[in-house]
C-alpha cells in the first residue's frame, strides 16, 4: 500500500524540456520567461499587472513596500496562518496587528478587523485560508477607511470570491509557488501582482533593487527576482491549474467532511482541514492508513517566540486560539486516486 502524503509535486515532460531548455539558452535571469510568467499570470487571475520573485514571503514584504509601510504603521493580519504573513510586517519595520478569525470559516474576522483600526493603520493583509477567499466585507472595510488591501493569495491560486478570482480582489496580490502549493515552479517561487494602474509599473522595479531603467535605486528594493529555469517551469504549471483546481474540488466533494466553503465563491483546496476535537487521534488513524495529515497550524501567531515583546503576545484571540488545535489537514491534491479517496474516506467514515 502506497503512502498518500499531503501533496505532490506535478512534474512531466513539458516542464523537464521547459526547464533543459532554458538552461541551454545560457539567459538564466532577467529574461522573457520571468517577463511572460508576469504578463500570463496577471491575465489569468484578472490583475492589471504581475512580476515574479523569490518567493511568496518575498512578494509581502514587496507588498508593503510599495504602499510605503514602515515605522509606526500598522497592518492588520489574522492571528491564524502562516508566520510570513506577519513577519513581513515586522520585516518593513511595521507593527502587525492580530485579529481574530471567523468561526465557520477561518478567515479573517471582518468585525475583529474593524475594531481593530486605529489612526496609525495603513493596510489589511487577508489571507485566502487553506484556499478559502476571505469575507467581501474585508473589501469594503478597507474602501471605507482608506486602507490598502493586500491579498495573501499564497494558497489560494485558482480561489474565486463573487467573480474575481484571488489575485485580483485586493489592491496586490501576493502568491507562493512553495513545492505544495496548488502550483509550483520546480523550486521556491512567488508572484506579486496589482489591480491598481498607479502601482503596475512599480512591481518589476521594488523585486530589482527599486531600479528605474537608468539603473538608478530610486527607492528601497533588492534582488527578488524569480530565475529563468523557475519562471519557464511555472508557465507549464499556470497552463494546468484550473483544471487542477477543478480537480481539487472535486476531491474535496468525494471526501466525506463537513469543513464549509464560503457562498458565491470557488474554494482553492489547497488544503483540506478537518475539525476535530481529538487531531492526533485523527492522525494515528490516517498513520495506521497510510495517509499523511498534520495540525494545521498548531500555534497561533501572536504566541509565537519572536513576538514574545509584541503588545499582544499575551492577549487571546479566542477563536483562533480554540481552531487552531482542531484543525488537521488531510490530502486533497489533484494526483489522489478513487482508492485513496475511499481510504480516506474508511478513516473519515468508518
Ligand atoms: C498563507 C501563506 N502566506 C505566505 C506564505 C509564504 O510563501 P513562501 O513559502 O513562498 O515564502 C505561505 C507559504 O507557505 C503561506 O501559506
Amino acid at each position: 500500500m502506497e503512502r498518500i502524503p499531503l501533496a505532490k509535486p506535478f512534474w512531466d515532460k513539458e516542464c523537464e524540456e521547459a526547464a533543459i531548455n532554458t538552461l541551454g539558452s545560457g539567459r538564466w535571469v532577467k529574461g522573457p520567461q520571468s517577463k511572460s510568467f508576469g504578463e500570463e499570470f496577471a491575465s489569468w487571475c484578472g490583475a492589471l499587472a504581475a512580476a515574479p520573485c523569490q518567493s511568496g514571503s518575498a512578494a509581502l514584504w514587496a507588498a508593503l513596500r510599495l504602499f510605503d509601510i514602515g515605522p509606526g504603521d500598522e497592518v492588520i493580519v489574522p492571528g491564524m496562518t502562516f508566520i510570513s504573513t506577519a513577519t513581513c510586517v515586522t520585516l518593513v519595520g511595521a507593527t502587525p496587528i492580530f485579529a481574530d478569525i471567523e468561526e465557520d470559516y477561518w478567515c479573517i474576522c471582518p468585525d475583529d478587523v474593524e475594531a481593530k483600526i486605529t489612526d496609525k493603520t495603513k493596510a489589511v493583509i487577508g489571507v485566502h485560508l487553506f484556499g478559502q477567499p476571505f469575507s467581501k466585507r474585508i473589501r469594503e472595510i478597507c474602501d471605507n477607511h482608506g486602507l490598502a488591501l493586500i491579498e495573501d493569495a499564497a494558497q489560494a491560486h485558482g480561489a474565486i470570491l463573487d467573480g474575481k478570482m484571488a489575485g485580483a480582489i485586493g489592491d496586490v496580490a501576493c502568491f507562493s509557488f512553495f513545492p505544495s502549493k496548488n502550483m509550483a515552479v520546480g523550486g521556491e517561487g512567488g508572484m506579486i501582482c496589482t489591480t491598481r494602474p498607479e502601482l503596475a509599473d512599480k512591481l518589476d522595479r521594488i523585486v530589482n533593487h527599486g531600479r528605474n531603467q537608468n539603473l538608478e535605486s530610486i527607492e528601497l528594493g533588492t534582488n527578488m527576482r524569480m530565475s529563468e529555469v523557475n519562471a519557464a517551469i511555472g508557465r507549464v504549471q499556470l497552463k494546468h491549474v484550473d483544471d487542477w483546481v477543478k480537480i481539487r474540488n472535486q476531491n474535496a466533494n468525494k471526501i466525506v467532511h463537513s469543513t464549509p466553503v464560503r457562498e458565491n465563491s470557488v474554494h482553492g483546496w489547497h488544503q483540506l482541514c478537518i475539525q476535530t476535537d481529538n487531531p492526533s487521534e485523527l492522525i494515528a488513524k490516517m498513520d495506521q492508513s497510510g495517509i499523511d495529515a498534520r495540525v494545521h497550524y498548531p500555534l497561533i501567531l501572536n504566541k509565537h517566540a519572536v513576538y514574545r515583546n509584541h503588545p499582544q503576545h499575551k492577549i487571546d484571540l479566542p477563536r483562533s486560539e480554540n481552531i487552531a488545535k482542531k484543525l488537521v489537514a488531510i490530502p486533497v491534491h489533484p494526483s489522489l486516486t478513487n482508492e485513496e479517496i475511499n481510504r480516506i474516506n474508511s478513516v473519515l467514515n468508518p
